[in-house]
Parts: C-alpha cells; sequence; structure tokens
C-alpha cells in the first residue's frame, strides 16, 4: 500500500496523532487505550503506571470476551501501536492493523514482531477486497463520521460477521465543545448502523471501570 503523503492527513488527526505519540511517551505501554480497572482503586490509591498496565491488559481480555466462537479474522481499527492485536493473535486470532500514523506503523511492526499486516491508511480509505469476521474499533471510532464507519464495517464484514465497538459515547447531542466532543451520540451511531443493516447483539456501560483513567 502506499505511504499516504503527510498533506494528507487531516490537521486535527495530526493533532490527535501527536497527543497519542506524548501519551506513548509517557506510558511505555503497547496499549493505547484507558484500561478496565477491576477491582477498582479504593479511595485515596495511587494510580501508577504498573497500575495502568494491569488495567490495559484487563481491557484488552474485556474486549477478548466480547469476540464469539468461531471469530477467526479481525480487521483491528486504528490499531494504535499494536497490544491489542497481540493480545488477540496470541489468542488464536488472525488480525490486521491500521492506523494513519507513520510512528504507531513503526512502534506496531515492531511491537508485533512484523506478525501482524499493518496498513498505513485512514479507515475511511481502506482499500479492500478482503473481508473479515469481525471488524474492531477500540478507541478509534470517535475519529471516524458515522455514516463511513457504518458503511465501511458493512462492507468489509463477511456475512454474519460482526462489528465490535469500544469506546467513549455521549449521551448528549448538545455537548460540542468539550474534549470528547468528537465521540459519537449512542442514539446517532445505533440508528446509522440500523439503516446499514447491523442488528445490535451486545452492549455494556463499562465507564465506571474505565473512569480512574479521567
Ligand atoms: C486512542 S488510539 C486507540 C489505539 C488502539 N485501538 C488501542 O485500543 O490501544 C486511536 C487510534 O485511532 C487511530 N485513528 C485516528 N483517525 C483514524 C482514522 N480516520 N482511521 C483509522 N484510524 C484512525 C489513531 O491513529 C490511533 O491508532
Amino acid at each position: 500500500m502506499l505511504k499516504p503523503k503527510s498533506s494528507n492527513i487531516p490537521k486535527p488527526t495530526r493533532y490527535q496523532n501527536a497527543a497519542i505519540d506524548y501519551y506513548m511517551g509517557l506510558t511505555n505501554s503497547s496499549y493505547l487505550h484507558y484500561g478496565y480497572w477491576e477491582p477498582l482503586s479504593t479511595h485515596g490509591e495511587e494510580l501508577t503506571l504498573t497500575r495502568l498496565r494491569v488495567a490495559q491488559s484487563a481491557y484488552a481480555a474485556k474486549l477478548l470476551s466480547f469476540i464469539s466462537e468461531g471469530t477467526k479474522t479481525v480487521l483491528d481499527v486504528g490499531c494504535g501501536i499494536g497490544g491489542n492485536a497481540v493480545y488477540l493473535c496470541v489468542r488464536g486470532l488472525g488480525v490486521e492493523g491500521l492506523a494513519p500514523d507513520a510512528l504507531q506503523q513503526e512502534r506496531f511492526i515492531k511491537n508485533t514482531n512484523s506478525q501482524v499486516p499493518f496498513y498505513l491508511t485512514r479507515f475511511e480509505d481502506f482499500p479492500t477486497s478482503r473481508s473479515y469476521d469481525l471488524v474492531l474499533f477500540s478507541e478509534s471510532s470517535q475519529y471516524i463520521a458515522v455514516d463511513d464507519l457504518a458503511q465501511g464495517a458493512a462492507r468489509l464484514l463477511s456475512s454474519g460477521g460482526y462489528l465490535l465497538l469500544a469506546d467513549m459515547m455521549r449521551s448528549d447531542g448538545e455537548y460540542k465543545e468539550g474534549i470528547f466532543s468528537n465521540c459519537h451520540v449512542t442514539s446517532e451511531l445505533q440508528a446509522t448502523l440500523v439503516q446499514a443493516r447491523f442488528n445490535l447483539t451486545k452492549t455494556e456501560d463499562i465507564s465506571s471501570k474505565v473512569a480512574p483513567n479521567h
């Protein structure tokens, strides 16, 4: 796949990439998500980087618990630097990842020992004739417009395939200024997915288990 010129990457994505680079430097983790804090930290407990890494691994396990048996191939959209991909790969899933950031690409290849294909592209521009049993968005749906997400996922899924989406969501469509205002409004996302002929099979609100990282 051709490497896109940096001028093809929109400005907000470049800023987000810069923030992600900062986060990578701070945590030295192969995950770029907030983690799943179970058990929840007790009042006054220091939230250390070691504890964060445990929570991040627990989040990957949580993702896996949502993947139905029989799933063989996964497209990890906005795959970051490979933590989730490695976790799923060593458990027997055939994973491919994509993200529009060359620095993440470099880390992803290193963290996955070059065992997992990586595509340097935005999801919106991902041209493939392949199909997958599962399309995964782990804290990456918020960067992609709902129509692109729904239509792109529908196009890439094999018949009977699943979309697994774990991310921050907005319940209030009027919240438009804060740092999470790029997150999708749950009702809009659901309506767009239904239009693209998805059926909701399982949902869980894990906000309280993610909150320690906010
Ligand atoms: C918060 S990170 C999550 C990384 C990883 N999924 C995880 O759970 O650790 C968001 C990811 O979405 C990617 N991303 C941003 N815009 C994207 C787009 N338009 N298409 C695909 N990925 C995108 C970022 O480069 C980054 O890899």
